[in-house]
């Protein structure tokens, strides 16, 4: 089993001194962690000359207060761009061919979600971590789809769940096409992606997409039934979150490393940098669900309004006075917080710094993927494999 690097212990509610600073301090004692740095002001203004990136560029200073290089993150996000304009076609080749083959009534919300974005991050990890370990054939970019296709499976059924009416900016599948369309597209997805991986008749490949299914299926559960509970600890959300991601980032990368016939040791270690990368990514994520929509493109207060008890809210209520903090606790966990409530608390929870606290872990797991990545053979792959860690750390999008 995997060891999960992170801080431990419940958010405990904390004494409660006035201001937002010291609220912030005793947020972090009972984080276990410090509280982030100022920014510093040498690296404040943005460059208006960065080409547009894929990956999240330009960077806005509050992605910089804990720790980063605006320089570094700009380079490889770059870096990540070049090669995702290479890789793009080729994978979106294969989603289209592969979402062709659906049967009749899927194909329309597949293509919906498959064609309207997203930074196809999944099957960019399958790519770089097969050739990392030395392989080069186009099996890898079938394996990429499906993962993508996973994923976007999993998504169909996800904005269901949480009654989302908007993904990546445009009307979810289930808003366009009703309910019943959109699950019978993401069960059919789900075995379509299946089928493509067992087509290699390699039973390691199957088992570990399977498992990852499976993972996946058990930390969404996971979330619901902790839903509105403001009592969960970090290890919870952390548990929460490897499941629902990670285990699919896991498997992008322990994918590439099977088919390049990756000894175990290697396949272990691809498997690991996938799965820490993975719990970073969502620990981001859910950090930038406090952003303002300026920064990100993207509508704030999601987990707020879906009930989600994440680090930057638990990080706030940490620091609130008992009275305040007993009072928004009974109002989250009875569904009761209006939408002036969500934009304000959003607000506040932004500009205390909670947000950009709660990034911090993703830190440590990210740490965790960096030894993984030491152990794979040096190559331009493996250096690309590091920038993604450096933009799941640093992005604002
Ligand atoms: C997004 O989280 C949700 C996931 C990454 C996993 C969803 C998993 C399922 C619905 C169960 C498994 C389904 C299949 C088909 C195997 P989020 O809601 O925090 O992110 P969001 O803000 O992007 O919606
Ligand atoms: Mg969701």
């Amino acid at each position: 089993m995997v060891s999960l690097n992170a801080p431990a212990g419940p958010y405990f509610p904390q004494s409660s001194p006035s201001r937002a600073g010291q609220r912030r301090d005793a947020a972090a004692a009972a984080f276990g962690k410090v509280c982030p740095q100022q920014s510093d002001p040498g690296r404040s203004g943005q460059n208006p000359d960065a080409p547009p990136s894929v990956f999240g560029g330009p960077f806005p200073e509050a992605s910089f207060t804990l720790r980063g290089d605006r320089e570094e993150a700009r380079r490889a996000a770059e870096a990540i761009d070049a090669v995702l304009s290479r890789e793009q076609p080729r994978i979106n080749v294969e989603l289209r061919r592969h979402t062709a083959d659906l049967p009749e009534h899927a194909r329309a919300p597949a293509e919906h979600l498959l064609l309207s974005g997203g930074k196809r991050l999944r099957p960019l990890l399958t790519l770089l971590t097969g050739r990392a370990f030395g392989c080069r054939d186009a099996g890898l970019h079938t394996l990429g789809a499906a993962v993508e296709m996973l994923h976007a499976a999993t998504l169909l059924h996800d904005d269901i769940l949480d009654n989302a009416p908007l993904r990546r900016g445009r009307s979810s599948a289930h808003v366009l096409f009703g309910t019943v369309q959109a699950v019978l597209a993401g069960d059919a997805m789900l075995a379509k992606a299946l089928l493509l991986v067992s087509s290699f008749g390699d039973p390691r490949l199957t088992a570990c997409v399977s498992e990852a299914v499976m993972h996946t299926a058990e930390g969404e559960i996971a979330e619901f039934a902790r839903l509105r509970d403001t009592s969960l600890s970090h290890e919870d959300y952390v548990r929460i979150i490897t499941g629902k991601t990670a285990w699919m980032l896991r498997a992008s990368c322990e994918l590439g490393a099977l088919r390049a016939g990756a000894g175990e040791e290697a396949a272990r270690a691809a498997a690991l940098f996938g799965l820490e990368s993975g719990i970073a990514f969502q620990i981001v994520d859910d950090v930038l669900d406090y952003y303002p929509c300026e920064e990100t493109g993207k509508p704030k207060g999601g987990d707020l309004r879906e009930g989600k008890c994440t680090p930057p809210l638990l990080l706030y209520l940490a620091s609130l006075p008992a009275e305040k903090a007993d009072r928004l606790r009974a109002d989250f966990e009875g569904g009761r917080l209006d939408e002036a409530t969500v934009e304000a608390l959003c607000g506040e929870i932004y500009a205390g710094g909670f947000a950009e606290q709660a990034r911090e872990p993703a830190g440590v797991h990210l740490a965790g993927a960096a030894q993984a990545l030491a152990s794979f053979p040096p190559s331009p792959e493996r250096d690309l494999l590091d920038n993604i860690r450096h933009y799941i750390l640093t992005r604002t999008a």
